[in-house]
């Protein structure tokens, strides 16, 4: 049996949906039933649980050849960072109180780096704790910038008819469809071929700059020529807090783009069929961006 956190989310549904397919028996992990009835109807088992409760997750883990984890995003929260420690704290807790021997971990690129991160700092002290655990084998799935983090785009699109954001226009961005982190983290579950602790980077089909994203988004949506506008932090800041973020996370947020903006927040390995995934740019802005900018659904 496998215990998934996050199952209900971008990355864990598709990891419980392919072990599912695979004909595994998958324990599926959120805190809210009716969101994980959709895989308790193709076969899983559900488990309501808060990832912040280390004895709720010690039971969810109990009897798992193998775990999927993360620490779910809580962007409204006021202090992102010990929310983080409390959750990564309750994860290797349950870990090793279960006893689980392995682990395919959701991390990111930059969580090498211990600080100027953002949110990052978070994983690399999840990847820390973990590390401590001597018997458990771990596989660190450093993912780049999620392709979804774009979808966003489209309301600024509506409203000014530009992207934009805080990235620097000609900054080549690994960026990835997070259907290709859960396939490869299904592989990684499905194999169990590791041993000791590993990180893996995942850097989706090619490096794009914002300026790429923009013209293509702008040709499938017909507005060729669509641009991009870099903006500072005194423009991001409160759109983020807008549409939900705290102030603190905001903060992170703009912390993690200088990084990423100065190179200090990086893929440490060159491209390689190793690390690159199948979803193209073209192929998620087809799926995800236009349909949601026409409000229609695919094929529809
Ligand atoms: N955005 C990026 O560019 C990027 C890049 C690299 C890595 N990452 C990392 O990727 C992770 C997010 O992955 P994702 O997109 O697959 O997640 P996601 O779609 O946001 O899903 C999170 C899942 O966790 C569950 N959840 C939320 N709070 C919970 C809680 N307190 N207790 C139990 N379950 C909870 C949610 O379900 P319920 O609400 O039903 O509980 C949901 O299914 C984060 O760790 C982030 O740092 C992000």
């Amino acid at each position: 049996m496998y215990a998934i956190i996050g199952a209900s989310g971008n990355t864990g549904s598709v990891v419980a949906g392919k072990l599912l397919a695979h004909g595994e028996k998958v324990r599926v992990i959120g805190r809210d039933a009716k969101r994980l009835e959709r895989l308790v109807q193709a076969g899983a088992e559900a488990f309501v649980g808060n990832v912040t409760d280390a004895a709720a997750l010690t039971q969810a883990f109990g009897g798992a050849k193998a775990v999927y984890l993360m620490i779910p995003p809580n962007p409204a929260i006021p202090n992102v960072r010990e929310d983080q420690e409390r959750v990564s704290d309750a994860l290797v807790a349950a870990v090793q109180s279960a006893g689980v021997e392995y682990a395919v971990v959701l991390s990111s690129i930059g969580a090498d780096k211990p600080d100027k991160t953002g949110p990052v700092v978070g994983l690399h002290n999840l990847e820390q704790k973990l590390n401590g655990i001597a018997a458990l084998k771990a596989v660190y799935l450093r993912a780049g910038y999620f392709m979804e983090n774009l979808l966003p785009q489209v309301m600024i699109i509506k409203s000014f008819g530009v992207t934009g954001g805080p990235l620097r226009s000609d900054l080549k961005v690994a960026m990835i469809a997070t259907q290709d982190i859960g396939a490869a983290a299904a592989e990684a579950l499905l194999k169990l071929n590791f041993s000791g602790k590993q990180a893996r980077e995942l850097l989706g089909q090619r490096d794009l700059t914002y300026v790429e994203v923009a013209s293509v988004i702008g040709k499938a949506i017909g507005k060729p020529g669509l641009g991009y506008m870099q903006l500072g932090p005194a423009q991001i800041k409160p759109a983020l807090v807008q549409v939900g973020m705290s102030s603190n996370m905001a903060d992170l947020i703009l912390e993690m783009s200088e990084s990423l903006n100065s190179g200090y927040m990086a893929p440490l390995e060159p491209r390689s069929a190793q690390n690159t995934t199948p979803t193209s740019i073209e192929t998620f802005v087809a799926e995800q961006i236009v349909p949601k900018f026409t409000g229609k659904a695919v094929g529809a």
